[in-house]
């Protein structure tokens, strides 16, 4: 049984696209379907994307648009079992984090808790990460509660800030690896591979197809020590 996944979206959806995309290529082996793509925003491009490929998509309701359906009412409706937030700017209302517990989750361009929480999104993010001064940043892919970017976290990925780099250069930078690690977190949560209780014991290990590879093994410190002393001047 596959999953029917719920991706909402507020801007142009290059997460939803790396997501449909990865799905595609599992093929047989994909853990879930994309059945509904929703947005807060009317002019989203991530709904355009979901039309193209006959993704049943829809605004919903907000105290702008009250035309629209209500958010629940669309999951239910779709029988959506796995909600995914892909670049999605509103905090989920929490009858539908209760409802959808374990089965919903979201990824935030920094490395949480860090440069997370209200009005850590989009640009602002990589504008702090750069004003606080720290060399490295990264994706946090996580479970979603009813506070913005604290849910359990399930996996992690680092990328470096370079000194010459502005809130776009290093945007792009992370975003390339959201496309890369969110996918599989997508389909490790969809094929019920991670959940969040394995997320609460094993961390990092709830994923075992994102390794983190920039783990050492106790027989590579004498090569993070030459790398230390080079990064160093020693
Ligand atoms: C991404 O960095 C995502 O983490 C953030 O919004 C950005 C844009 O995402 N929350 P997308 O291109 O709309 O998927």
């Amino acid at each position: 049984m596959k999953s029917r996944i719920a991706v909402l979206a507020s801007g142009g959806g290059s997460n939803l696209q790396a997501i449909l995309e990865h799905l595609e290529r599992l093929g047989e082996r994909r853990g879930g379907d994309v059945v509904l793509v929703v947005s807060d925003r009317a002019d989203a491009g991530a709904l355009e994307r979901a039309a193209r490929r006959d993704i049943a998509q829809s605004a919903h309701a907000t105290s702008k648009n009250t035309a629209a359906p209500p958010l629940g009412e669309l999951l239910a409706e779709h029988t959506v079992d796995l909600v995914v937030l892909a670049g999605y700017m509103r905090l989920v209302p929490a009858d539908i984090v209760g409802l959808y517990a374990g089965r919903i989750i979201n990824v935030h361009p920094a490395l949480l808790p860090s440069f997370g929480g209200t009005g850590m999104y989009g640009q602002r993010v990589h504008h702090a990460v750069i004003e606080a001064g720290v060399r490295v940043t990264g994706v946090t892919a996580h479970f979603v509660d009813d506070s913005y970017d604290r849910g359990r976290i399930i996996t992690q990925w680092p990328v470096p800030v370079f000194a010459s780099d502005d809130a776009g250069t290093l945007a792009a930078r992370v975003l390339r690896v959201e496309h890369l690690v969110y996918p599989r977190v997508v389909d490790a949560v969809a094929a019920g591979r991670t959940t969040l209780e394995v997320a609460e014991t094993a961390g990092l290990d709830a994923i075992v197809d994102v390794r983190p590879s920039f783990t050492l093994l106790p027989h590579e410190d004498s090569r993070l020590v030459e790398n230390i002393e080079l990064a160093l001047g020693c």
